[in-house]
Formats: C-alpha cells, structure tokens, sequence
C-alpha cells in the first residue's frame, strides 16, 4: 500500500498549458499566474505592505527575464494546497512541433482569447491537439479593459467553432474605459476592478449579491441595472457548470478579466486547481498506467538543444507519469533496452532550473542528453512497455534543402535523421527523385535546422521553395488496395526519417481528391513514435 504522503504529492498536482493565439496575452497570464504562485509561497512571512513591494520585485525581474528570453519551458508553483506545473508553448515565431507535443504531456490546459477578436487560428489548431485526449479546458477571456465583442457572442463562437459548452463561472460588468469588474457566478459576489493595479497582488473589494446597494452605489445605478438584467439573462441561457463534461473535454468554464490588470487571473487559478484533474492515468500498448502506482515511469515528449555554443547542452522533457523520482535512481530506458542511473534530473521550481531531489507523477523533470534520448521514448523501473500518444504532427510547412557541398550528401541525411528523431524537424525523401524535403510545424525550425547541421555535423544547406502544402502518413489493412494505391500515387510519395510511407501533396485540393479516390487508405495527420 502506498503511504498517505505519497498520495496526497501525487493528487495536489496539476499539470496544465496554455493554449491562445499570438498576442492573445499569454505572457502577460504567465507572468500573473507566476506573482500568484510565488506571493503565496511567501505568504506568512511578508505581510501587508511588504508583501506588494515582495511581489513587484519579482514581477520586475520577470520583465527582465523576458528581455532576454530565457527558457521558461516549464514552472512550478503552489496556489491553493495544489502544486501546479505550467508547460510553456511556444507560440510566435519559435511555435514548432513541440508546442503541439507539449499539448500531449498536461492533464488540462488553459485557453486564453483576446476578448475583441474571439477565437483566432492558432488556437483552433492548438484545440485540435487537445482533442487526441478529451484535454479538459478552462477558458479565460482577456483584454476586458479594452472595448471587446459582447461576451455572449464570444461565447457562442466558443461553442459553435470548438464545439464545447461554454459555462460561465464569472461575467463581465461593463468593457474598455468602463470596465468594474466581474460578478462571480457560483459565489454570488461582485469583484470590482481597480485599474492600474496590475504589477501586485490587489486587495479587491468584493460585495456580496448581484442585488446589494453597494453594488448600485459603486458601479452607478444605469450600469447596474443592465448587468442586473444580463446576467439573469445569462442564468437562464448559458450551461451550468458540470464537472464530468468539463473532464470529458466537452465543457469549458468560463472566465472573464484583464491580464494586463491582473485581474481575474486568481479566479482561473482557483478553477483550475478545484477542478482540473489530477495527474491522470497514461496508455502503454498494454495496459493503462496509473499516477499513483508505486514505480516510476515517464515519457519523453520535448528535447530542448542549446543553440548557445558554449552550452551545447540538450535536455530532454520527461513527463512523470507515475511513483517518484529520486536523485540517483537506476531507470530503464525501454527503447535501448539499458538501465540508467539518472543522478541530475533538473525540475523547474518557478522558472529556476534546479537539480532535482525528486518528482512526482504530474511533474516535469529535464535530463541531460547526449544523443541516446529521442522524443517518445519511455523510462521505466524496470517493465518493458511504451507510453503511447506522443505523436509526430504533419508539418505545415515544407523547403527543399539543397547542399553547398554535393560531396557531403551522406553527412546531411545523417544530421537530418537525427534531428528528426530529436523532433527538431522531419525529413522526407520522394521515391521519385533524391530530393530531401524538410517539413517543419513552424517557420523557425528551418533555421535551427540549418544551424545546427552546421555546427554539430559540419555541414552547410540551403533552402529551395518547393511547393508542398501538406504531409500524411499513409497506410491500409488492405494490402493489394495499399499496392494499388503506392502504384498509382508513386509520385506523391516519399518516406519520412523513420522510413514509414508519406503522402507529399502539392495542394490541400490535391489532398482530399486522393483521400476521396483511394477509401481504403488512411491518410494520417500523427504518427506514433
Ligand atoms: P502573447 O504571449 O499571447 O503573445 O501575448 P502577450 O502577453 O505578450 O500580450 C500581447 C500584448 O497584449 C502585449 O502588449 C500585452 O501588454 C497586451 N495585453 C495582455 N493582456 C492584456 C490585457 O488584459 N489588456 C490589455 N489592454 N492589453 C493586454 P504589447 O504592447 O504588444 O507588448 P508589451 O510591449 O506591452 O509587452
């Protein structure tokens, strides 16, 4: 029987991401999430006054930091007697594979909409990913210091284009110029909105009842009637809260704030750690494992290379699926079938990277890597099994890559298979010709890539524009169908750095006719490791 403590570290995790489209906020959630996290670590020791000007020196060396764009790959705070992690996903120009592969690895996630522009593009493709695993959402609509869209429009557009219920958990009083604050559905409160007051932790009032004088007085007797009148409106027609469909990946509650104010963002932290699951049980090709199992097992699903020279460090992302770890224990790395003592680990506590003591299932730890790690492989104490679901997505984006120096052929494919089972990349090679295609999730891959051949294989490439518009892994049950298929659509076809067989289709156009000509093949947007 596991012990008490050890089940009670495993229960208060949660593991989440943050999902939104460029410019949505992220950043600025990160950085208030972060002053939550961190104030109340220290709440007890600092206390009023202090405890503002604690928050907003750490809030300044935050703003530091983002200068210089450190890696804060994962963080882990406590709020509310939970030990949350948040994953960071890449989003602008460095929005890769990765950040659809750290989607993978957290039990919820957070989506985050610009309350003007409502559901943008990236986030529709970020929701996709989510979808592979029924991920529970929280959403929080941001920027309600700005003029925005009506937020009952907003919330239809949630559920019309994601196809999940929106439930409101808090709703907006006024927007822009005439933003008070928020009316907190379950607790019957309203929390008024101070501007200005986004570098700490602000004291809020809060009144009690929607119906309460104090809330005519504070806000103004016109508005308050119209909010009066919305939100009955909103109680009549919006879903209520409901914990099962919110697990099942079919409800989001709903919250309304600005990050910049740093307002609203407690209200989603409070959410997520009262609502979202604890670390969650993991799919093998065998069995299902589960959090709280006494042996340890993780999953591989990130490699971070340095780019600086003098720090050629790789670090591969563990996701720890189950038990503990503990500094100095022997680990089996399934896929090369050897036991490892791993004495090193790293564990991100608020954004430090520090050597870890130890982690438990939900937590994110770093490995150093020189070379023998790939994405989706397993560590285990021991049993032989292969997490599942940690796929490779189809790139959106495709470069013929060219050498300067024919003679090195040999070299590139090497460096470009390996940077592929790194997750850097893929790389595809037609069957017609001995072009190499590198097909990327994001634009600045192309350049790691090119980089990184460079300096760790001694080679340099170029980029050729080819037109590709996207890649499917293909395969049938049926096999003369399959010989068929490989016959007639030879030109379309390639193998990826893992040898298995890809559709290269020129247009989205040319795509669906071949989906439509050829039923009895699969035309896969991932592919499992
Ligand atoms: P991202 O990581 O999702 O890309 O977004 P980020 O937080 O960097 O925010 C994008 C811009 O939106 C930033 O302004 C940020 O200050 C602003 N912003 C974020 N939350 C709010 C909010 O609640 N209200 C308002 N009014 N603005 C918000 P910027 O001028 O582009 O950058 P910066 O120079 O201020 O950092």
């Amino acid at each position: 029987m596991a012990n008490q403590d050890f089940l009670n570290e495993i229960n208060k995790r949660r593991t989440f991401a943050i999902i939104s489209h460029p410019d949505a906020g992220k950043t600025t959630i990160t950085e208030k999430v972060l002053l939550h996290g961190r104030a109340i670590q220290t709440a007890g020791s600092v206390k009023g006054k202090g405890s503002s000007q604690h928050a907003k020196s750490d809030w300044m060396e935050m703003e530091k930091e983002r200068g210089i764009s450190v890696t804060t790959s994962v963080m882990q705070f406590p709020f509310n007697n939970c030990l949350v992690n948040l994953l960071d996903t890449p989003g602008h120009e460095d929005f890769s594979e990765d950040t659809y592969r750290t989607l993978t690895a957290v039990d919820s996630c957070l989506m985050v909409i610009d309350a003007a522009k409502g559901v943008e593009d990236r986030t529709r493709k970020l929701m996709e990913v989510t979808r592979l695993r029924d991920t529970p959402i929280v959403t929080f609509m941001n920027k309600m210091d700005r003029d925005t869209r009506d937020p009952m429009e907003l919330l239809d557009e949630v559920e019309e284009e994601l196809k999940m219920a929106c439930a409101p958990v808090t709703w907006p009083i006024g927007c822009g110029k005439e933003f008070k604050g928020v009316y907190h559905i379950h607790r019957d409160e309203v929390i008024l909105y101070q501007s200005g007051q986004g570098h700490t932790i602000q004291e809020v009032r809060i009144i009690k009842g929607i119906d309460n004088d104090a809330v005519t007085q504070a806000i103004g007797s016109v508005l308050a009637e119209s909010v009066r009148e919305e939100i009955e409106l909103v109680l009549g027609a919006a879903h209520e809260f409901d914990k099962e469909l919110f697990l099942a990946g079919e409800l989001t509650p709903v919250y309304f704030g600005t990050a910049l104010g740093n307002f609203g963002v407690d209200h989603i932290l409070e959410g997520l750690t009262e609502w979202a699951p604890a670390p969650m049980p993991r799919a093998t090709q065998d069995r299902d494992v589960i959090a709280t199992e006494e042996k340890f097992s993780g999953f591989v699903f990130k490699i971070q290379a340095n780019m600086d020279p003098k720090h050629r460090d790789r670090i591969a992302f563990m996701r720890v699926v189950s038990g503990k770890y503990e500094k100095s224990m022997k680990m089996r790395h399934v896929r090369l079938g050897k036991d490892v003592t791993i004495s090193d680990a790293v564990t991100f506590m608020a954004g430090d990277r520090s050597a870890a003591e130890e982690a438990y299932a939900g937590d994110i730890i770093g490995l150093h890597n020189h070379g023998t790690i790939q994405i989706g492989d397993t560590f285990t104490q021991g049993e032989d099994m292969k997490f599942s679901g940690i796929p490779n997505f189809a790139p959106e984006m495709f470069r013929r890559i060219r050498l300067k120096d024919p003679l090195k052929q040999k070299q590139l494919l090497k460096g470009l298979v390996q940077l592929s089972e790194e997750g850097a990349v893929q790389v595809f090679r037609p069957l017609r010709n001995n072009d190499l295609i590198v097909g990327a999730v994001g634009v600045l891959q192309f350049e790691v890539v090119t980089a990184r051949l460079k300096s760790e294989y001694k080679v340099e490439a170029i980029y050729e524009s080819i037109s590709v518009a996207t890649a499917r892994w293909v395969e049938s049950d049926n096999t003369s169908k399959m010989i068929e298929f490989e016959k007639k659509a030879y030109d379309n076809l390639a193998l990826d750095g893992g040898d298995n067989l890809t559709y290269i289709a020129p247009t989205m156009v040319n795509l669906n006719l071949a989906i439509e000509r050829y039923p009895d093949v699969n035309f896969r947007k991932t592919r499992e490791h």
